[in-house]
C-alpha cells in the first residue's frame, strides 16, 4: 500500500457523491470509502447534493479522517443528496418555467480538470443509470448499490433494506395490541417502488396474516377469505402489510404523483384498501402508511457492517485498476460486477422464493387463493 508523501505530486485523487433518495449506511460507506483511501495515502473528495455539486466549486470538498468521525451509526448522507440532479436532464426555472438541460459535458469536464481518477457513486437504480451513463463519456465509476427497496438485480442484498425492514417489523409489533384491543384491520403501508421485499420480510418478520406484493397481484374475496376465518377462530384482528406497489388482479399501482423528469410516486394503496374491505367484510379497519420513517434512523449492524464493506470494496477496486464497476453481494462475499449489467433490470421477489412458500406454510395470505 502505498505511503502517503508530502513531496508527491502524484498523490491518487477521487471522488464519492450520493445520489438519489437516502438509505441508512449512506454514512458508513462514506466513512469507509475515506479512511480506505486516507490510508492508502490518498485524497478524496466528496461532492455535495449529486453530481450536479461538480459543477459548483463550493459543493466539492476535500474529506479528511475528522469529517467522517462519530458517523457510522447516523442516518441520512453528510454529502446530501437529490433525486432530482441528473446532469443529462438538469431541471432548470427560467421566468417562471421548469426546463431541461444537458449539463453532462461540464459535469465530466470539471471531474477531469479537478485531477480526479475515478468517481465513487452510491445510488440506485436511477443514480447508478446516470453513473453509467457518465461512464459513457469517460468518467471512470464505481458503483456502490444504495435503496431500502432492495430491487437491484446483480446484488442479494443493498444497505438500508435492513433498517426499512428493521422499522416496519418494529411498527407492525406495536400495531398488534391496538388492533387487537379495538378487533380491526391494520393495513399498514410500506415503501419498497415496484417490487415486495420490505412488505414480505417485515410481514413475515412482524407476524403479519395477510402480505400484499406488487409480484403477486390480490384478489379482495381471497382477502376477505382470510379475515373470515380468523374471526371464526375468534382472533378478531388482523394486520395486513401492503407494499406500495401491491395492485389487485387486473388493476393497476395506485400513484400519488407524477412530476415531470422525475419517478411517479407511489401511495394510497393502504388507504383504498381499508375501503374496500370494509365495504367486502363489515370489519371495522384502519390504514397506516409508513412513509419516510423507513428511510430514516440508525442503520441496524448489517447495514452498517454492509456498508462498510461496500466502501471498503470499492477503494480496493480502484486501486485494483478496476472502472465501470459495482460493488455487489454475492453468496456472502464482496465482488464487483460490470456496472452496465448491473442496472440492467430490477430483482423482483422471485415467485417460488423459499421465504414465500414459508409464509404460506404457516397460513399466510399473499391475497391469491
Ligand atoms: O427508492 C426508495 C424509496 O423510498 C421508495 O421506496 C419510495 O417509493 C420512494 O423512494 C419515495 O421517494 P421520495 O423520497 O422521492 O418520496
Amino acid at each position: 500500500m502505498a505511503q502517503r508523501r508530502k513531496s508527491d505530486s502524484r498523490i491518487r485523487k477521487i471522488g464519492v457523491v450520493t445520489g438519489g433518495g437516502d438509505s441508512p449506511g449512506l454514512n458508513a460507506v462514506i466513512r469507509a470509502v475515506v479512511l480506505s483511501a486516507l490510508n492508502r495515502g490518498w485524497e478524496v473528495y466528496g461532492v455535495e447534493r449529486g453530481f450536479e455539486g461538480l459543477l459548483h466549486r463550493d459543493r466539492v470538498h476535500l474529506l479528511t479522517a475528522q469529517d467522517v468521525r462519530g458517523i457510522i451509526h447516523t442516518g441520512g448522507t453528510i454529502l446530501g443528496t437529490t433525486n432530482r440532479g441528473n446532469p443529462f436532464e438538469l431541471n432548470i426555472v427560467e421566468d417562471g418555467e421548469t426546463k431541461h438541460i444537458d449539463v453532462s459535458d461540464k459535469v465530466v469536464r470539471e471531474f477531469h480538470r479537478l485531477g480526479l481518477e475515478s468517481l465513487v457513486v452510491i445510488g440506485g437504480d436511477g443514480t447508478l443509470t446516470i453513473a453509467d451513463d457518465l461512464a459513457r463519456k469517460g468518467v471512470p465509476v464505481i458503483g456502490v448499490p444504495k435503496t431500502i427497496d432492495n430491487d437491484l438485480m446483480a446484488t442479494e442484498m443493498t444497505f438500508g433494506f435492513s433498517t426499512a425492514v428493521t422499522t416496519a417489523t418494529d411498527a407492525i409489533d406495536k400495531l398488534h395490541a391496538t388492533a387487537a384491543s379495538h378487533e380491526r384491520v391494520m393495513i399498514v403501508e410500506v415503501m419498497g417502488r415496484y417490487t415486495g421485499w420490505i412488505a414480505l420480510y417485515s410481514g413475515l418478520s412482524g407476524g403479519a396474516d395477510v402480505i400484499l406484493l406488487p409480484e403477486i397481484p390480490y384478489n379482495l374475496e381471497s382477502i376477505a377469505k382470510k379475515l373470515h376465518d380468523r374471526w371464526r377462530r375468534r382472533r378478531n384482528f388482523a394486520i395486513v402489510v401492503a407494499a406500495e406497489g401491491a395492485r389487485s388482479e387486473g388493476g393497476e399501482m395506485i400513484f400519488k404523483a407524477h412530476e415531470e423528469g422525475r419517478e411517479p410516486r407511489l401511495g394510497g394503496i393502504a388507504e383504498q384498501l381499508a375501503i374496500d374491505l370494509h365495504r367486502q367484510t363489515g370489519y371495522e379497519t384502519r390504514s397506516l402508511v409508513l412513509g419516510h420513517l423507513q428511510r430514516g434512523g440508525q442503520p441496524t449492524p448489517a447495514d452498517r457492517l454492509l456498508a462498510t464493506r461496500f466502501g471498503a470494496a470499492a477503494v480496493r477496486a480502484i486501486e485494483n485498476g478496476k472502472k465501470n464497476v459495482m460493488v455487489a453481494y454475492q453468496s456472502s462475499d464482496v465482488v464487483t460486477v460490470p456496472l452496465a449489467k448491473a442496472i440492467r433490470k430490477s430483482k423482483l421477489v422471485p415467485l417460488d422464493y423459499d421465504v414465500i412458500q414459508s409464509a404460506r406454510d404457516l397460513g399466510i395470505s399473499f391475497g391469491d387463493e
